[in-house]
């Protein structure tokens, strides 16, 4: 059976999108930079697991290695930081950069090229409201890390459409999980004011868009963003 690999799936969304992957009936390769705790959610869920760090090309090649057939492959590792523009340390904005964008430039080339030859494939990369607006707070490093995962999916998904694989990126904002009550502590029900929908989202909701994306049904659907935001920002 053909493989569908999500990064950074040790919790929060990603945890999510593979629980949604493992249910939608593909076999799941996830992979995480904490060893123990992908082992953990792969156990939990029903599906394989791997560390993996997702700014080294190496650490793709090797997991490309270990993995047959790969037709599906969701970006979703990250790191986000919360800092003052004028306060961004050099080496901070050097590896949110490497981890979000060259991350994902690097699956999308790696992941991409097995999809190239077999004919077909889908890729989703998760960007971020803050490639848009700065609604959310997030350092201007994390915000131009999402703004390059929005080019970088329209530059794969030019480069790949001839060969019948989609590349797509899903935008969330506010969704529930110890990043967003951390954020949020103290001032959540301001912060809910602030939501058109007036709550979180919940992984789930972003999971749901994610297999969407990764259907047979979704075939048309290349090189574009789709917002899961509560309404947060509207373009
Ligand atoms: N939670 C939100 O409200 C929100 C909003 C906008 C965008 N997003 C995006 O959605 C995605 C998931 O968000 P989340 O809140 O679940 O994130 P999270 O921080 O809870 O989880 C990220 C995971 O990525 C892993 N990771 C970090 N660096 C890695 C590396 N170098 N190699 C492999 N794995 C690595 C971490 O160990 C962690 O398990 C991210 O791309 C994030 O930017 C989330």
């Amino acid at each position: 059976m053909a493989t569908a690999i999500v990064t950074g799936a040790a919790r929060g969304i990603g945890e999510a999108i593979g629980r949604r992957l493992v249910a939608d009936g593909h076999d799941v390769a996830l992979t995480d930079l904490d060893a123990d705790a992908i082992e953990r959610v792969g156990d939990e869920i029903g599906a394989r697991a791997f560390e993996h760090d997702v700014r080294e090309l190496e650490s793709w090649e090797a997991l490309l290695g270990q993995l047959d057939d790969v037709h599906v492959l969701v970006n979703n590792a990250a790191r986000t930081e919360f800092r003052s523009f004028f306060e961004i340390d050099l080496a901070e904005w050097d590896d949110v950069l490497a981890t979000n964008l060259r991350g994902t430039y690097l699956g999308c080339r790696v992941a991409g090229a097995a999809m190239r030859e077999r004919g077909s494939g889908r890729i989703v990369n998760l960007a971020s409201d803050a490639a848009f607006a700065p609604s959310g707070g997030s350092g201007a490093h994390y915000a131009a890390s999402k703004a390059g995962v929005v080019a970088v999916t329209r530059r794969a998904a030019t480069e790949l459409a001839p060969y019948g694989v989609t590349v797509n990126a899903v935008a969330p904002a506010a969704i529930d999980g110890p990043l967003a009550r951390g954020v949020l502590r103290d001032r959540l029900n301001e912060k809910l004011a602030d939501i058109p929908i007036g709550r979180l989202g919940q992984p789930e909701e972003v999971a749901a868009l994610v297999s969407f994306l990764l259907s047979d049904e979704a075939g048309y659907v290349t090189g574009a963003t789709f917002d899961v935001n509560g309404g947060v920002v509207m373009r």
